[in-house]
Parts: C-alpha cells; structure tokens; sequence
C-alpha cells in the first residue's frame, strides 16, 4: 500500500515541477524580456549587490522588491552562474524586516574567518549591507554570513557595525587589503558627495581612514562606490587603483550615472592621479548605474569583472516591462588605457558571452554601399545579435548603423569624425512615450584609433550596449521596439570610410 502512495506523490511532485518549469519558461518569453540579460522572473529589480565569487559560483544578489515591480520593501534577491552568463534563480537571500530595509552593500569570502563565523574549517562569506530605518531618519551599516555558499543568511545579532548617525550613509564596498591586512570598507557618504574610508580587523569593528570628495561630479547625490586595483591593457602587471562613484543625477546623458576616478590608495587614502580631477564617465548613455565589480575573483583568473543596473532613476519606475522591472548590463572586464598622463578606464564584453553565439556571417573589406546590399542579400536581421564592425576613418562623413528597424521604428548607432563622436539616437526606437525623459540622442566623445573605429554591438529584446574601440566609449540604453523590429542597415554620408570588415552573429537565449 505504501509504495503506490509514494509513486503517487512522487508523479505529483513531477508534474507540479513540470508546471513551475514550464510556466517559468513562458514566462520569459513576454514582450520585451532580455534573452540574455539578467532579470528577476517577477518584480522590482534595482542595483546589483553583494557579487563575489566562491567555490565555482559567480553570485548576484540585487536590490529587489519581492511584494511589487515598484520599489518598495527592499531586500536582496540571489542567483548563481556557473560561467556569468546562464543564471540560476535562487530563494531571496536577506529580506526586510522590523522596519530595516536591506540596502545595496557587497559580500566577502572571509578566507581567515576573521569574523569568527566560519564552520568546520571552512570560510563564511559574509555580506555587508546598508540597514535603511524606515521609521526614523537613519542608515547604517551592517552584516550578515552564510556556512553554506550562499544558500542561507544569517544577520549578526550586534548590527549595526557602522553608525554615524547620518540619515545618508551607504552602499558599503568591501575588500581585503593584502598589505595592511585588514578589511577596507568605501562607503558613500551621499548628500556630502564624499566616499568614506573604513578598516576593520574582523568585519565587525570599523575605524574611519579618510574621506575623498567633493571631486568631479558634484551635482548629483553621490551612491554605490567602489575601490580596487585595475590592470593597464597591454601590461598586466601593472595596476593602479580605481575610485568608481555613482551619482544619482547629473551624468552625461542626464539623470543617473557612474563616474570614476584613478590614482592610488595606500592602505589608507585614495589619491586621484591629477591634482583636481575632471568628472570621468564609465558609460554615456542613460542605462548604466549602480556599476560595481565582483570580489574574489581567483588569482588564476585575475579580471575586474562588473555589471551595473541597465535603468535610470529619473524613469527606471515608468518603463514598461511586465511582470519584471529592469534588466543588468552584460557583464564586462575592466582595464585601464593610457591617454596622456592619465588613464582611462575601458571596458569589454566579458569573453565568456563568446557561448551565446550562434549563427555567424562575416564579410571582408568593401565599402558601406557593398556591405549595406550584403546584409540585403543575407536576410541578416534581428532582435539577438552581436555586431563587430570595423571602420576605416576617412572624410568627415558621419557613417554607422541603425538597428532595431521596423514599421516607424529604428536606432540609430553613428560617428561624426568632425565632431569627435559617437552617439545614439533612440528617438525613434519604439515605445519612448511613457516618460518625458526617455527619448533622446545620446553622445560619447570618440576618436579614431590607428586611423580606425570599431564598434562591437550587442542587441537585445529590450536594450543596445556598443563597445567603440576596445572599450574606449560605452553606450548603454534601453529600447522598447516591436519585436517584429528586426532589421539591421549600415550607412554612411559621402565622404565616409570604408568597412574593413563585420561579423556578426545570432545570439542565443540563456533561458532555454
Ligand atoms: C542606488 C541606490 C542605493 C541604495 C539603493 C536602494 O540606486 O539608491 O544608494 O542603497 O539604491 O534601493
């Protein structure tokens, strides 16, 4: 009698699988939903948090709102990737509760379990996170650990383990510092745009280093900073530190953005590389904020990989996605290029999104006449693909592409070599009217670079990201076209250059 009961329950519990699966599956197939993109199924999603990696698992928490897709009861939704491209959802990592809402902060692997929270000789990973007092003007920092990689959290009976008693006071960023062996906390300091300096021997006791700031971007509420060492391209074994500060307003493009600053840090202050830095920028679109990178990347590996929140404060609220709100940015390496006395920070799709490539088509050198009638001939279009088009400068010809085109509908991607620069113009992209601040044309500075501009282009159901010249200028921004949508032009003024050559490829989904 037994056994049919459990051969029930078991074909039950089967099909009840089956259906979550399968409904999870319809699910991402909804107007507008990234393939391979991070989204939460469901809900409010805002900036990435807590990303370190441990035993084989790249971990993404996020600011999320498990009751809405309003922001609203924030807490720290959870996934896993085995490679930073397929991810797995996993159960809400740290929830709300007793009125402290779990803001954006980092995670650690404690390797000498200086917190004590370690078990059975094996480190805990522990995260660092803003507690925000909903019924009193206060932020403060606290943590939280795990003994089991992630899967459950427990929050430390003495939170906080940073107060100022500021009503603004954020985003804890956290890092070992070999040299000084200690843990290094940057912490904005938002309405005063300083980013604080802690230390801490065991995570739970912090003493104030230093303070950086006003500096570059002022108008906008400084959020979400972070601190760490960036290899120079072409020499990886040199490195100096980056200072990466997001602003609430005020970014290039309007509305929110990250900017960053390099220098050094000498276990104690960060100091920029030019006496009075300029704002410098990560990204020159709308749709990159909140950017911060993953710790404990295995020395093997040795990257500075980031990803950042693909939306806007000014209408990250109003886009209109349904049953999820906001997407991240493909995950990208950072390096650092030399550019006079200084460096620039440049960014590059990391290699692993190489997997998602399916169909390939690749032309030689011609002109953009040539290779406008080759993509003609091929059929190649669509609302997944990677682009990887080189350009011989030339006149003062604008030239570039526009993507996404349709009944009404197309983006336009373009270089003005006279003017320096490379912009994108979504103002004709599909849905822009469900916020006064959406549509626009959006500008990056861009020289060539030995005489050439290549531009790499990753299109998505809902969103462009270009890579002009290795990482030298980044475009992110959110387009809301029809999914039939799909066409895929180049152009170019007279006097414009020639195409030294173009591949592209279909993308695949991540979630089938
Ligand atoms: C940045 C931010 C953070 C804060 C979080 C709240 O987008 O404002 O400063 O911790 O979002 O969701």
């Amino acid at each position: 009698m037994l056994l049919p009961f459990f051969l029930r329950l078991a074909t039950g519990l089967f099909c009840l699988s089956g259906a979550v699966q399968a409904f999870a599956a319809d699910l991402y197939r909804e107007p507008f939903r990234p393939q391979f993109h991070f989204t939460p199924e469901r809900n409010w999603m805002n900036d990435p948090n807590g990303m370190v990696y441990f035993e084989g698992e790249y971990h993404l928490f996020y600011q999320y709102n498990p009751f809405g897709d309003k922001w609203g009861h924030m807490s720290w939704g959870h996934a896993v990737s085995r490679d930073l491209v397929h991810w797995r959802h996993l159960p809400l990592a740290l929830a709300e509760e007793h009125g402290v809402m779990i803001f954006s902060g980092s995670a650690v692997v404690d390797w000498r379990n200086t917190s004590g929270f370690g078990k059975d000789g094996k480190p805990p990973l522990v995260a660092l996170y803003t507690g925000h007092h909903t019924a009193k003007p206060l932020q403060n920092q606290h943590i939280a650990y795990s003994t089991d990689r992630g899967r459950t959290w427990t929050k430390f009976r003495g939170n906080p383990v940073l107060d100022i008693g500021e009503k603004d006071f954020r985003d804890p960023k956290v890092f070992w510092h070999e040299p000084t062996r200690r843990w290094i906390m940057a912490v904005a300091w938002p309405v005063q745009r300083k980013v604080r300096l802690y230390s801490s021997p065991n995570l739970k006791e912090w003493s104030h280093l230093s303070d950086f700031g006003p500096a570059g971007s002022t108008s906008g509420i400084w959020e979400c900073p972070d601190l760490f060492p960036v290899q120079l391209e072409g020499n990886r074994r040199e490195s100096k530190w980056v200072l990466i500060v997001n602003v609430g307003s005020g970014a290039p493009a309007g509305g929110s953005g990250c900017q960053y600053f390099v220098g050094e840090f000498d276990g104690t202050r960060f100091t920029p590389e030019v006496a009075s830095p300029p704002a410098r920028w990560a990204d020159y679109s709308r749709d990159f904020y909140a950017a911060v990178s993953w710790s404990d990347i295995p020395k093997r590996d040795n990257r500075r990989l980031w990803i950042g929140w693909m939306s806007n404060w000014e209408y990250a609220g109003a886009v209109p996605t349904s049953p999820w709100r906001s997407a991240m940015s493909l995950p990208r390496e950072l390096m650092l290029r030399r550019s006079g006395h200084e460096h620039r920070l440049i960014q590059i799709p990391a290699r692993e999104l190489r997997k998602l490539r399916g169909r390939p088509y690749h032309r030689g050198a011609g002109t953009v006449d040539e290779a406008a009638d080759w993509l003609r001939r091929r059929e190649v279009s669509g609302d997944q693909l990677e682009i990887d088009i080189e350009f011989e400068s030339a006149g003062s010809g604008k030239f570039g592409l526009k993507v996404r085109q349709g009944e009404g509908e197309e983006t336009v991607i373009g270089c003005e070599p006279s003017g320096n620069r490379l912009f994108l113009d979504r103002t004709r992209a599909g849905k822009t009217d469900f916020h006064p601040k959406f549509s626009g044309i959006h500008e990056a500075p861009l020289s060539a670079r030995n005489g050439r501009i290549r531009l790499r282009v990753f299109l998505d159901a809902s969103s462009i990201e270009v890579f002009a010249n290795e990482g030298e200028a980044t475009l992110t921004a959110l387009v809301l076209p029809a999914s039939a949508s799909r066409g895929l032009e180049f152009w170019a003024e007279p006097d414009g250059p020639k195409i030294r050559r173009v591949d592209i490829w279909k993308l695949r989904s991540i979630w089938n």
